[in-house]
């Protein structure tokens, strides 16, 4: 029997309307549903462009034609917008004013953990990136912003539901730190079908609805990738910096360089660059390979002019830590890995300077 959910996963080799975000992640998939072996997909698009989505619509109905189990398809083209428009209007005085009311009390800063693509260990930086904060002595949360394919619940071993007095949610807490994930409150599947707006007003909630407390720094896990979706997210969201994770491939690097751009339009500060899966050390004889030609972030992150934060090597303990909801800067504190996140969350710390929270993200149009 076909699922949303197969669906959706082979839909993400459709490029959505910006031409380039997986339509998973683009914010444009307006509704789907599975019925025995039919599929009801519905892209919202904007209306002036209809002819030039076809191809899109197209493919759309080729791709999920060809799933097993698929006895008939229908994709449909709506003007049904979700909000991730990225062509919004330079927000006026009155709507920044609104935006910097959007801080959240007692948090002193948010910062970003975003990649230019997915697999790259993201997440995994950010949890143990917020391991390392509090190491140093941070009152530390994170804010699972990656809507569609939450991580933390899994990244800090947390199952259940928050508490909640029927409007504000108590975070989470694991290892010391404040956790809250739109996977505590919804199972993916339903997640990876929402539309832009919904996405904005979860975010929103998990932001403001949640008893946050006292906090020095607040570690949001974004999205991947650079298109409309996520830029909604990094205005959405108001950040006093980002930290862009790659891996050393090129075509890594290249996504990278896009993260950096996106960040830079919104005058979001760019903390670094850390290099993630920099090089391989075996577990068995603790021999490093340079599985890819290591130190490309380094230099990309030269080239780009912003501070690189580091190199995580490519280890079966994080790996297998993080999996098993133990995330290694926590259970092996005195640990090689847990020592390079401390080190990564002292430059970043190093990047915040003052420490002040930014003011809201303005749109530069140049
Ligand atoms: N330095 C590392 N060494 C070994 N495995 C890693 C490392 N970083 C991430 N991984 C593994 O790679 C996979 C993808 O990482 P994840 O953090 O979920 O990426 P993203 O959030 O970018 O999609 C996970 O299985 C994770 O455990
Ligand atoms: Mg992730």
């Amino acid at each position: 029997m076909i699922t949303e959910k197969d669906v959706l996963s082979a839909l993400s080799r459709v490029p959505g309307p910006d031409g380039r975000t997986p339509l998973p992640q683009s914010g444009a998939i307006a509704g789907l549903t599975t019925v025995g072996g039919k599929v009801y997909l519905s892209i919202a698009i904007d209306p002036a462009k209809s002819m030039a989505m076809e191809p899109m619509r197209r493919t759309a109905e080729t791709v999920v034609k060809g799933l097993p189990g698929v006895s008939g398809v229908s994709v449909t083209l709506t003007s049904e917008r979700p909000a991730s428009a990225s062509a919004a209007p330079a927000p006026g005085p009155k709507a920044q004013a609104a935006a910097r009311q959007t801080a959240i009390p007692g948090v002193k800063r948010i910062i970003a953990v975003a990649s230019g693509k997915g697999g790259v260990g993201k997440s995994t930086t950010a949890a143990n990136l917020a391991l390392g904060l509090a190491a140093l002595g941070w009152r530390v949360g994170v804010l699972d912003a990656d809507i569609y394919g939450p991580s933390m619940p899994r990244l800090f071993g947390l199952k259940g539901k928050p508490e909640s007095d029927g409007k504000i949610m108590r975070p989470m807490e694991a290892y010391g730190i404040k956790v809250m994930s739109i996977g505590f409150l919804v199972d993916e599947d339903t997640a990876m079908i929402w539309r832009g707006p919904m996405v904005q007003s979860a975010l929103t909630q998990m932001m403001r609805d949640v008893s946050w407390g006292e906090l020095d720094c607040l570690v949001a896990d974004m999205p991947p990738g650079t298109g409309d979706a996520q830029l909604t997210m990094a205005q959405t969201v108001p950040l006093a910096g980002a930290v862009i994770v790659s891996t050393p491939q090129d075509l890594a690097l290249i996504d990278a360089r896009r993260a950096v751009a996106m960040f830079k339009k919104v005058n979001i500060p760019i903390l670094g660059v850390l290099e993630n899966m920099s090089y391989f050390l075996c577990p068995h004889c603790g021999g490093r390979s340079d599985v890819f030609a290591h130190g490309g972030a380094r230099h990309e992150a030269e080239r780009l002019g912003v501070a690189f934060l580091g190199e995580v090597p490519l280890h079966m303990s994080i790996r297998e830590n993080s999996d098993a909801g133990r995330p290694v800067a926590a259970v092996e504190p005195d640990g090689a890995h847990a020592a390079i996140y401390k080190s990564i969350a002292r430059s970043v710390m190093l990047s915040l300077e003052d420490g002040a929270p930014r003011a809201f993200p303005k749109i530069v149009i140049e």
